[in-house]
């Protein structure tokens, strides 16, 4: 071990990880990790405001623990390093609050960190084995990002190729595993499950993968239109107990993902020359991903490198190790001003240099368009690019937006809806914690259509058809609370049955009138008395 090489201590608080690494220069000495994940699980997503209270009840013994298996006294530290941004303002905020307050007490310097920068800088550990060789091209895929980054040099050479323009990949997972009845978190619930499914069985749209889409959006990702295309699916033909049924969609889902993923940063590699790709955060997990990414890369001839699980989500010693870099560098140390920053860019890899006031205003818009040309002479991406079309099971993409929008773009009412479904079961902090989602049925609104159906065509019979017509509204009506419910059909189910029920009325009350009478019973709606 290179004993004069930097002792930081890393502190990781963007999302539900509180974690403290340590490092020596490039060597690990301690990453310990306390997930607040259980804590949100019954959220079905991460609720930020308990993801920040979690941090603060962690980190002491966090930061105990990472100290006690170093092996190393907190006295001895040269550097306190941080995640500065982007994550959560609320969770960042704690970890920034306690690396301040090491510093201080320590009188040691500060360095604040870019999370995505580190999640790239994790490969610089030497227990890792081989050295991070650049320029190199990174994929980021968890809950909160999904960027795909060419690195000339980590920390001022980071251009950000792309990024999702709506969910991030692991957001997706998690809704769709939602929709599906799977628990929380959804991403290795859906990796799981869709084991014994069938990748092909279902086309389910490639977000910002046409042609048209080369232009602007050649390393952008669009999931938001997938998920929309999943949830309708499973609206119209789901069925939460046929477990090969909920194999074949997770599968089919779990492709379109990783066929978008591995395909942008293969051609990302390809297209700059870059003959290695690194992967990060929680989705690099999944099989799908890994397997297809080994194989193109492959086939590419591009050096893949995948972390370890512990290395690859959120961790302490990514940050650690990424200061220890800018200390190596000459770097200065970050200013005790800094403050946490929910959105910051990739493209810098410290935040509050003493020399740079740049990071007083880093909240950046989205990234520059991509504009370079597209992949024509890459047949085989093209190809997997292309492949939803004709068989495919998507919604048509001016429906759902996912598929040509700018980087500002509105979601589509049917995806509003469909995010409504599946995020409003979610009770919000202030709501009742314990309280249960309500069950509502799916097949509703065509109950409700059936009986408004039944009551038009009763309602001449003396006004029988009232009852089935009151049924279809009142079906129609609860149907109509359901956010997954078609709209046009609980509109259809409602005005049959309020027309059936206006009809029924009508025909009972001219009915009472003896001619009214005897003109209906010679058309023959009614039977002669007696
Ligand atoms: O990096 P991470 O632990 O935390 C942040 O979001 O920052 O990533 C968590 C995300 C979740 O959305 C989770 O569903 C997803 O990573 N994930 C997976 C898998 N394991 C975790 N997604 C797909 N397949 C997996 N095996
Ligand atoms: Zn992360």
């Amino acid at each position: 071990m290179n004993r004069d090489a930097p002792l930081v201590l890393g502190i990781e608080t963007s999302c539900d990880e509180t974690s403290v690494g340590i490092v020596r220069g490039d060597q690990l000495l301690a990453n310990v990790v306390s997930s607040s994940m259980e804590q949100h699980r019954r959220f079905g997503g991460v609720v930020p405001e308990v993801a920040a209270r979690a941090h603060v009840e962690a980190m002491p013994q966090v930061l105990q623990e990472a100290i006690d298996r170093a092996g190393v006294a907190v006295e001895e530290v040269d550097a306190i390093a941080v995640t500065a941004g982007p994550g959560l303002a609320g969770a960042l905020m704690v970890g920034v609050g306690a690396a301040k307050g090491l510093a201080q007490a320590l009188d040691k310097p500060l360095y604040a960190v870019n999370h995505l920068v580190g999640h790239v800088a994790v490969e610089l550990l030497r227990s890792e084995g081989r050295e991070l060789e650049l320029p190199a091209v990174a994929l980021l895929v968890s809950g909160g990002h999904t960027s795909l980054l060419l690195i000339r040099d980590l920390v001022d050479g980071v251009e950000v190729l792309g990024e999702t323009i709506d969910d991030a990949a692991g957001e997706a997972f998690d809704k769709v595993g939602r929709v599906l009845g799977l628990s929380y978190p959804g991403g290795p619930e859906i990796d799981r499950v869709a084991l014994a499914g069938d990748p092909d069985k279902y086309a389910f749209p490639r977000g910002l993968t046409q042609h048209k889409d080369q232009s602007t959006h050649r390393y952008n990702f669009s999931f938001s239109g997938l998920k929309t295309a999943v949830a309708r699916w499973w609206e119209a033909h789901g069925d939460p107990s046929d477990e090969a049924l909920i194999a074949d969609v997770a599968a089919s889902f779990q492709d379109a993902v990783a066929d978008v993923l591995t395909a942008k940063a293969i051609d990302a590699c390809t297209a700059h020359g870059v003959p290695r790709l690194v992967l990060g955060g929680g989705v690099a997990a999944n099989s799908r991903v890994r397997a297809l990414a080994e194989q193109r890369a492959t086939d590419q001839g591009v050096d893949l490198r995948i972390p370890p699980l512990s290395l690859c989500t959120d961790n302490g010693a990514m940050i650690a190790v990424l200061a220890a870099e800018l200390i190596r560098r000459g770097q200065a140390p970050s200013r005790m001003d800094t403050s946490a920053q929910s959105s910051v860019s990739a493209q810098y890899a410290q935040l509050g240099r003493g020399d740079d006031h740049r990071t007083d205003s880093l909240d950046v818009p989205p990234h520059p368009a991509e504009t370079t040309d597209p992949p024509e002479d890459r047949p085989e991406i093209m190809d997997s690019l292309n492949r939803w079309g004709a068989t495919s099971v998507a919604p048509d993409p001016s429906e759902t937006g996912g598929d040509d929008q700018g980087d500002a773009r509105k979601p589509s009412e049917d995806e509003e809806r469909i995010d409504e479904a599946i995020t409003g079961l979610q009770p919000t902090v202030s709501a009742s914690a314990t309280r249960a989602p309500t069950p509502k049925s799916p097949w509703l609104p065509n109950v409700s259509f059936s009986l408004g159906v039944l009551g038009i065509a009763l309602s001449p019979a003396l006004g029988v058809g009232v009852i089935p017509a009151i049924l279809a509204v009142l079906t129609g009506h609860i149907a109509k609370a359901h956010p997954l419910a078609r709209k046009s059909t609980v509109m259809v189910a409602l005005v049959l049955g309020y027309l059936g029920i206006a009809v029924s009325i009508v025909v009972g009350i001219v009915a009472a009138t003896p001619l009214v009478r005897a003109l209906l019973v010679s058309a023959g709606f009614l039977l002669p008395e007696g």
